[in-house]
């Protein structure tokens, strides 16, 4: 073989390479045009993987701009039949509800009440768009005083655990609040509960009292491996429930694990957890792809979080990056890692992009 010497650009375009490869294997031949591309495509993005989030309050005529997060809004009951059936009509089937209740307290008692904020929106969301499912996160940081995701361990001399340090979110004690609200989030109307504090045994307390109170057909959605994450931060100004003190490092997962995310879904399995969740999803496409590997018979979803969400607004809004590719670039990585549903607040901008 003889190597030419390129001196002009001519002779590069019109001399036949020295490099030719033998078996002249070419993954270009199927990139070729947009149709060759589409039929090799190995996942899509449809408007039925998304679930969106949506955040109530109390009052009229209340649609409140999260200022970090660019287009999420909290929203009061009555404009809520018409939200709910603008995502019908981009064919997204579900949305997951987050309450910021009127009272604060230490347990969070309108966690669990008929009238609570969670339970209003669910009826309402129910009676304008009946075929809409209704997830609801089940969790006690925003209703509670201290902002904790559960009951804790305080008291001038008298703790309820003697052993456990002052302000220590107490596991059991949480439980049976979370049963609680989980059954009165049914008896509103919803279709899915969400449990989302990382309380070990909320899948089996939560089964128990939905089962307890004929409510044996409603799926558990479990936020089973959910991490200690800084990316949260938007979510926490956009449902006031950030930690007054402290941190959830007792409760949510050290970032740095992954074993232990296996052993997480597994006990969730267990318990009789319906479907799965990792949370955040892009720092974690790791994950989601050794849970869907590991527990291939469980729908799996992911949390595409308030941070994730912030992070390309922002950048987007300075003209650094190409809102639209960038977002379906990134849902498509969290499909492609193994979700077959993804929680996002870019849901219903996708689904418009997707169309
Ligand atoms: C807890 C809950 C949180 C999120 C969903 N459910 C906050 C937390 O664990 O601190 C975060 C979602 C997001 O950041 O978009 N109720």
């Amino acid at each position: 073989m003889t190597m030419t010497r390129l001196t002009t650009e001519t002779d590069l375009l019109t001399s036949h390479s020295a490099f030719r490869t033998p078996n002249s294997i070419r993954p270009r031949r199927l990139r070729l045009n947009p149709a060759m591309r589409a039929m090799v495509r190995e996942t899509q993005l449809a408007p039925d993987d998304f679930i969106y989030p949506l955040f109530v309050v109390h009052g009229s005529h209340v649609q409140n701009e999260i200022g970090s997060m660019p287009g999420v809004y909290q929203w009061s009951i009555d404009n809520l039949a018409r939200e709910a059936e603008s995502i019908a009509k981009l064919n997204i089937p579900a949305v997951i509800l987050f309450g910021i209740p009127a009272e604060k307290d230490p347990v969070g008692l309108e966690n669990f009440a008929s009238d609570g904020i969670v339970q209003q929106a669910v009826r309402a969301i129910k009676n304008a768009v009946p075929e809409m499912v209704v997830v609801t996160d089940v969790c006690l940081c925003e209703y509670t005083d201290h902002g904790h995701c559960g009951v804790l361990n305080t008291g001038n001399g008298s703790r309820p655990h003697p052993h456990l340090p002052e302000g220590y979110v107490l596991n059991d004690q949480t439980l049976d609040v979370l049963a609680e609200v989980a059954v009165s989030h049914a008896e509103a109307g919803a279709d899915i509960v969400a449990p989302s504090g990382m309380i070990d045994g909320m899948v089996a307390a939560i089964r128990a009292g939905l089962d307890a109170n004929r409510f044996e057909h409603i799926p558990i959605l479990s936020y089973a491996i959910k991490y200690a994450s800084g990316f949260y931060g938007p979510f926490r100004e956009a449902a006031q429930g950030a930690p007054k003190f402290g941190d959830r490092k007792t409760h949510q997962m050290d970032p740095a694990n992954a074993r232990e995310a296996l052993r997480e879904a597994a006990l969730d399995v267990n318990e009789g957890a319906d479907l799965l969740m990792v949370k955040p999803a892009l720092p974690y496409l790791d994950i989601i792809r050794q849970t869907r590997d590991q527990f291939p018979q469980l729908p799996l979803a992911a949390y595409n979080v308030s941070g994730e969400y912030a992070m390309v607004k922002a950048a987007a809004r300075n003209g650094w990056i190409d809102e639209e590719r960038v977002v379906l670039e990134l849902l498509t990585g969290i499909k492609r890692a193994g979700a077959d549903l993804i929680i996002t607040y870019h849901a219903k901008d996708a689904a418009q992009w997707i169309k």
